[in-house]
């Protein structure tokens, strides 16, 4: 199997969230998708090691914004490489409430969807939810982050819990132990801060 076939497929970059009494969560994915027209049905593959998993199995609603190409690496630092178990990713970020009271960021979303989850399959690693649409609003008209602009233009990467996920060919360069950004040179400067998670050197491994 020739896993480079799967690059081949193209994406976009969400944010999924969801809410249950005080818990918040939320974080970037690349699977989220329409199935179905009428009614409107969306799909979206979760980790079972996220806490925005959990949040959604135990409130049966989620909310989804589609990032623009002007989205930072700031936003995506948060929702793509923290826990919202352990950090309000929320709180940088300007946000308002859905229908159900689920959070969404509003900085650089092109437009946001809300859902009821009608159904959900085990697929291991990952569960994969099925969302009727609630609500559904158009919030700029930037041109869309697609993941192949996020890897290729911004050089973001992509974390294990992501189902796109690909172990990187063996190279030479810095790390970031944080979130995996990697820099391709020999040489790390002092004041390098990772463009990803904002860590300074003292996170970079050379590898
Ligand atoms: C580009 C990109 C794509 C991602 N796609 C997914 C995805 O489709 N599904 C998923 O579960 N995690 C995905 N992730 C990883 C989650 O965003 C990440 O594990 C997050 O820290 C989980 O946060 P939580 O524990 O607060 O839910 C992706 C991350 C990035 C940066």
């Amino acid at each position: 199997m020739d896993i480079k076939a799967f690059f081949k497929l193209s994406y976009g970059l969400y944010i999924v969230s969801s809410s249950y009494k005080s818990n918040q969560s939320g974080c970037v994915v690349n699977t989220l998708s329409q199935v179905t027209a009428d009614p409107p049905k969306f799909s979206v593959t979760i980790s079972k090691n996220s806490f925005t998993k959990k949040i959604i199995e135990k409130s049966g609603y989620f909310t989804a914004t589609v990032l623009t190409k002007k989205a930072t690496m700031d936003l995506i630092g948060e929702f793509g490489f923290k826990s919202s178990e352990s950090t309000d990713k929320f709180l940088k970020f300007n946000t308002k409430l859905d229908e159900n009271n689920i959070k969404y960021v509003t900085n650089h979303m092109a437009s946001r969807y809300s859902f009821k989850v009608i159904d959900s399959l085990d697929l291991e690693t990952h569960i994969m939810f099925i969302g009727k649409v609630l609500e559904a609003e158009i919030l700029n008209n930037d041109d869309v982050m697609t993941y192949s602009y996020y890897h290729n233009v911004i050089k973001g990467s992509t974390p294990k819990n992501a189902p796109s996920y690909q172990k990187e060919p063996a190279k030479k360069g810095y790390i970031c132990t944080v979130c995996g950004y990697f820099l391709d040179s020999d040489k790390i400067p002092d004041d390098f801060i990772c463009p990803i998670c904002k860590q300074g050197t003292d996170k970079f491994k050379k590898i």
